[in-house]
């Protein structure tokens, strides 16, 4: 049997519901190796509750989403991940009390034997290797025994990163993962992209930075009240074009909105 390699992620008529609100309506998506896709709109148009759907978070109540040839529909978050799909969350997935090495880790920490018998997690271990992980990504953290909550939202960011790229992640979604940060912290995160892509995995990013998305992305998918409404390549894209579809002038035939 041929391996089917793209696409390595299809959603398709993936729905949903928050009581009676339709947060994503029966959507199509795809993502192929080696691809930046942006997925855009503005606020409340379902791009957090639709990467949910596809991590794991939420089930959707219609739909199937696929991952390597593999219906991942309704599994939990912790197999998917194992699957090798990495989310950076906006509402930031991590632990609020464990340090940096126990976050990078968290989910799949790793033990050693006390005498020889009793399990107990290796925190020294762990903390190297996030060590290792954010000198790599050229990312600096005072203290590494420093807890979570006790961080900058941008170093949190940069933990969640290290993280997805530690655990070499086979698909990696980020939702507004340069929007806590400084601007070089930003520059780093674009030149993760670009690496990542460079080695053929993909990436979801959710972005309201015009400049970032036209900076990374090959393709930019808009959604608009849960559903999607414009499909467009790099080479088709403007930033008016793209306003234009989020605002949802560019479907109703009206000439471009002043904002
Ligand atoms: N857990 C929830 N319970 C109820 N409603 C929700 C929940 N999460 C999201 N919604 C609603 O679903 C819709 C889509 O929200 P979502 O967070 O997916 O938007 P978004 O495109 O990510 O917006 P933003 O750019 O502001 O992050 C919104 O109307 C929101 O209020
Ligand atoms: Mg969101």
């Amino acid at each position: 049997m041929t391996k089917q390699i793209n696409p390595v992620l299809t959603a398709r008529g993936v729905s949903k519901h928050f009581g009676g609100l339709t947060a994503v309506d029966e959507v199509d998506f795809e993502v192929s190796a080696g691809e930046v896709v942006a997925l855009l709109g503005d606020n409340g148009a379902g791009k957090s509750t639709l990467i949910k759907c596809i991590s794991g978070v939420y089930r959707p109540e219609q739909g199937k989403v696929v991952f390597n040839g593999e219906d991942i529909t309704h599994h939990a978050p912790a197999d998917i991940r194992s699957r090798g799909i990495e989310t950076i969350y906006q509402d930031l997935a991590l632990a609020e009390n464990l340090d940096v090495g126990a976050n990078v880790f968290l989910g799949k920490e790793k033990t050693r034997r006390l005498f020889g018998l009793i399990p107990v997690t290796d925190d020294n271990y762990m903390r190297e290797e996030a060590s290792g992980a954010l000198d790599e990504l050229d990312i600096h953290i005072p203290s590494l025994k420093q807890k979570l909550v006790n961080l900058s939202g941008g170093q949190r960011q940069a933990v969640a990163i290290a993280r997805a790229m530690y655990w070499n992640a086979q698909l990696v979604i980020m939702d507004e993962p340069t929007a806590a940060l400084g601007v070089p912290e930003q520059r780093k995160v674009l030149a993760l992209i670009r690496s990542l892509r460079e080695g053929d995995i993909p990436v979801i990013l959710i972005s309201h930075t015009m400049h970032d998305v036209m900076a990374v992305a090959d393709r930019m998918v808009v959604m608009r009240r849960g559903r999607i409404v414009a499909n467009i390549t790099r080479a088709d894209a403007s930033e008016e074009l793209i306003v234009r579809h989020i605002v949802g002038s560019a479907e109703n035939g009206e000439n471009a909105v002043m904002i």
